[in-house]
Order: structure tokens, then sequence, then C-alpha cells
């Protein structure tokens, strides 16, 4: 396991190897344009600040299904943009890598981790967030762009 310091203080398990965060700050959309697909970095997800849903995340599965949801973590609150997908199309969170759905915002599999991987308060967290799911938006990609759909 590899564990090192977060940005927060949190020395939480960032063992999924993520690549550096290459936003600072949120992608501003352009109206309903949200991104350039060829934008999005590795992780295929990147934060994207709308004028009428605020930040949501927003990237492409592996098999270029293009989502957006809303940002918040339902575990501790990261912001999800910041995270990656993974390669069978799941949300990963940046710091205990739950997965979440990025078509129905469920949670697919709970918090990892030395702490929060204890598989009893896991299962429990994943069964708990599923009540508060994460917000999807209907989105197209057109012109090389992911677009919020009217
Ligand atoms: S904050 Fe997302 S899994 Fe812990």
């Amino acid at each position: 396991m590899n564990l090192r310091n977060d940005p927060h203080g949190r020395g939480v398990d960032t063992a999924s190897i993520l690549p550096p965060v290459t936003h600072d700050h949120p992608v501003r959309a352009q109206g309903n344009r949200l991104v350039a697909v060829a934008d999005l970095d590795e992780r295929r997800v990147v934060e994207v600040e709308t004028a009428e849903h605020g930040v949501l995340a927003v990237g492409v599965t592996a098999d270029d299904v293009p989502f957006a949801t809303s940002n918040v973590c339902r575990h501790q609150y990261a912001k999800l943009g910041r995270g990656r997908v993974t390669d069978d199309g799941c949300l990963e969170c940046p710091w205990h890598r739950a997965d979440f759905n990025v078509r129905t915002g469920a949670m697919t599999a709970g918090p990892k981790g030395r702490i929060f991987g204890f598989k009893p308060y896991s299962a429990a967290f994943k069964a708990v967030g599923n009540a508060f799911r994460l917000r999807t938006f209907p989105v197209e990609v057109r012109d090389g762009a992911i677009w919020l759909r009217d």
C-alpha cells in the first residue's frame, strides 16, 4: 500500500496511482459546452464549472461514453472531478477510491484503504451512500466536445 499525504493533510491511501491533477481550477463551461474531449488527460475526468449546476465532474468512459455528475463524493466530500475513470467505466474518488456508476450515480464500491476499507464499514457506507446518489446530467459529444443536453 502506498500511503502519502494528500494536499488536505488527511494521509489517505492514494495507491490507485493517480497521475497529478493537471487542472488546479475547474474548467469553465461555455454555456452548455462543458469541455473538449481532447482536453481530458489520462484521468478521463475533470471539474467543470457551469452557470446552472455549479461544478460538475465531466468525462468519458474507456468506451467513449460521456458523462456529467455532481462533483462531491458521498463519503467525505472529495472532489470527484479530481479522481479518475476506471477501465470498467466507474468514477473513482481520489481520496478513498469509492466507485460510482456514472449513469445512475450509485456507489458501486465503498471506500477502500487501510482504515476506510474495513469491510463492514465500507459495505455499510456503500448502502448509506446509495440513499444519496450522485446527480447525473444528460450529455452528448458534439464537435469534439461534451455538451449538456437541453
Ligand atoms: S472521500 Fe470519496 S471515498 Fe472517501
